[in-house]
């Protein structure tokens, strides 16, 4: 399975912080954010994994990251010129992925679980994975039965029909590619993940799989200083 970390965007949540730089490029507790992510999928048995970023900032995460022979990976890098979605990563990977299946996470998500069990069980059509939040409705919400059945999923509901937020990360079978080639761009003008998904559950093939551990979006003020104090103390409990 190949995997694409998706570390384009323009952040204009976090400014200023993000006016030179990139947000995937800022500190959590002692790493770049990036970091992060990208040690998720090498933890979980991905070696091959593209990286995509915006243009203004693509040398950074070059001279940062280099060939990923330090994370025990191999990295390829692509532009997105613009923000065009999140289902966008699919067809600028469309050369990388090839043949094969994908998992794709997200550079500002930030994870303490190991997805290397959910991740080698995966067998066709799309999984994506949920967690249980006071918040849901900043996020995508699923809503499944007591077998685990999806029932519906939808972007930033303003009534959600569940507690239960999609994480970002995401993996998919090959169809992909042509699936997020057919998506039309939503009202905001970008090609959704959560519309996605909806086309995977519609031919029955999309899973969910709870997760326990620390999740973060540190696309906020509050997630960035939440997600580095989390690291923080994880760090000291390693040490003692
Ligand atoms: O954090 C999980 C959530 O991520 C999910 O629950 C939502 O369903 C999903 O839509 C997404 O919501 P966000 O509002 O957090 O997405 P955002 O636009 O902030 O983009 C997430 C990351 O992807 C961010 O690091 C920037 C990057 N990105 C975003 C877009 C739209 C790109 O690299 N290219 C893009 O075109």
């Amino acid at each position: 399975m190949k995997g694409i970390v998706l570390a384009g965007g323009k952040a204009t949540r976090l400014r200023p912080l993000t006016k030179v730089t990139s947000k995937q490029l800022l500190p959590v507790y002692n790493k770049p954010m990036i970091f992060y992510p990208l040690e998720t999928l090498v933890k979980a048995g991905i070696e091959e994994i593209l990286i995509i970023v915006a243009p203004e900032h693509a040398g950074h995460f070059m001279h940062l990251l280099g060939s990923g022979k330090d994370f025990g990976a191999k990295f390829s890098y692509a532009i997105q010129e613009e923000p065009r979605g999140l289902a966008d990563a699919f067809i600028v990977g469309e050369d990388f992925i090839g043949e094969e299946s994908v998992a794709m996470i997200l550079g500002d998500n930030i994870f303490d679980h190991d997805f290397t069990k959910q991740i080698k069980s995966f067998e066709k059509g799309g999984m994506v994975f949920a967690k249980e939040v006071e918040d849901p409705e900043r996020f995508g919400v699923v809503d499944f039965d007591d077998k685990m059945s999806v029932l519906s999923i939808e972007e930033k509901p303003t009534k959600p029909k569940s507690n239960y937020a999609v994480v970002g990360l995401y993996v998919y079978d090959n169809q992909v590619i042509q699936l997020a080639k057919n998506l039309k761009p939503s009202a905001r003008g970008e090609i959704e993940i959560t519309d996605l998904n909806n086309v995977f559950l519609q031919m029955k093939e999309l899973k969910v799989n709870i997760i326990e551990g620390v999740w973060e979006d540190a696309g906020t003020f509050e997630g960035l200083l939440s997600i580095s104090n989390i690291m923080a103390e994880k760090a000291k409990q390693t040490v003692s």
